[in-house]
């Protein structure tokens, strides 16, 4: 056990989550409905990544949501902040360490499909790694070759999709391509994605997807859709993918909720 995950074990005091929730944008105010929750720091954690993308630190959220226990991630590091494509392996030993055998991701990212639109939810059902990088790299030990013919559980897959269908919440599905950025991509970038056969292009979770999968959790994960890939309309900003984050994150949150409410990812 690393010790991280031996900090957190004793910080969870008996808790025994086996599913974790990664909040990405537009996610964040799902920490607040953890109940009986305990707040662990990621300043606690050794190796636990120190800054985030929106500025204020990390922490672990666990407790019960929608009655169900639960470890959430409220922050992620990404690839573009340091160029370590596996600054969130310890995190992710930490919660196999703990238990964790359930990993669901959310994340922001632009789309290449016109009625996709911003404020759509997708379950990532494959991915297109364009980063030219790998949380993997240096890893010494075979476990290294990896495979990802099945990297998105077909059985959590299909729990997020009933909840949706359960809540009439629109679900789109699609391939999600990582981009390193932090720079957004160029018109001809999104081209070339569209052809490869991306339908979201974003610049997180792939390497989480890669490093659970090391890990034998299984993931599944969803893009918010905030806005229209460049090229397909209108500047690219920052603030506009915070500013349309919250749209699709309350149509992800009613479905995680009842996915979670249901004892859908339990199985
Ligand atoms: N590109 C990359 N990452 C993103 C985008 C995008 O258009 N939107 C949100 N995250």
């Amino acid at each position: 056990m690393t010790a991280a995950a031996a900090v957190l074990r004793e910080r969870l005091a008996g808790r025994s989550p086996r599913t974790a929730l990664v909040l990405g944008s537009g996610l964040g105010g799902l920490a607040g409905e953890v109940e009986d929750a305990v707040h662990v720091p990621y300043s606690e954690l050794p190796g636990f990544p120190r800054s985030g993308v929106t500025g204020h630190a990390g922490e672990v959220v666990a407790g019960n949501f929608s009655s169900r226990p639960v470890l959430m991630l409220a922050g992620r590091a990404h690839y573009y902040e340091t160029g370590d494509a596996a600054a969130m392996r310890p995190v992710l030993e930490a919660l196999a360490g703990v238990g964790i055998d359930r990993l669901i991701l959310t994340n922001a990212a632009g789309s290449l499909i016109r009625d996709m639109a911003p404020g759509s939810v997708m379950l990532i059902t494959d991915h297109i790694n364009f980063s030219g990088s790998n949380p993997l790299f240096g890893e010494p030990t075979d476990r290294r070759f990896v495979p990802l013919s099945e990297a998105y559980d077909a059985a959590l897959r299909g729990a997020l999709e009933d909840a949706a269908a359960a809540t009439g919440t629109p679900l789109s599905k699609g391939v999600y391509m990582w981009f390193s950025g932090p720079s957004f991509e160029t018109p001809a970038e999104i081209r070339m994605a569209r052809t490869l056969g991306a339908d979201a292009v974003g610049m997180s979770t792939v390497p989480e997807v890669i490093l659970a999968r090391f890990l034998n959790l299984r993931v599944a994960a969803c893009s918010v859709i905030t806005n229209l890939a460049t090229g397909m309309g209108g500047e690219i900003s920052h603030q506009e993918t915070k500013d349309m984050a919250p749209v699709g994150g309350a149509r992800l949150a009613t479905i995680l909720r009842h996915a979670f409410g249901t004892g859908l990812l339990d199985g």
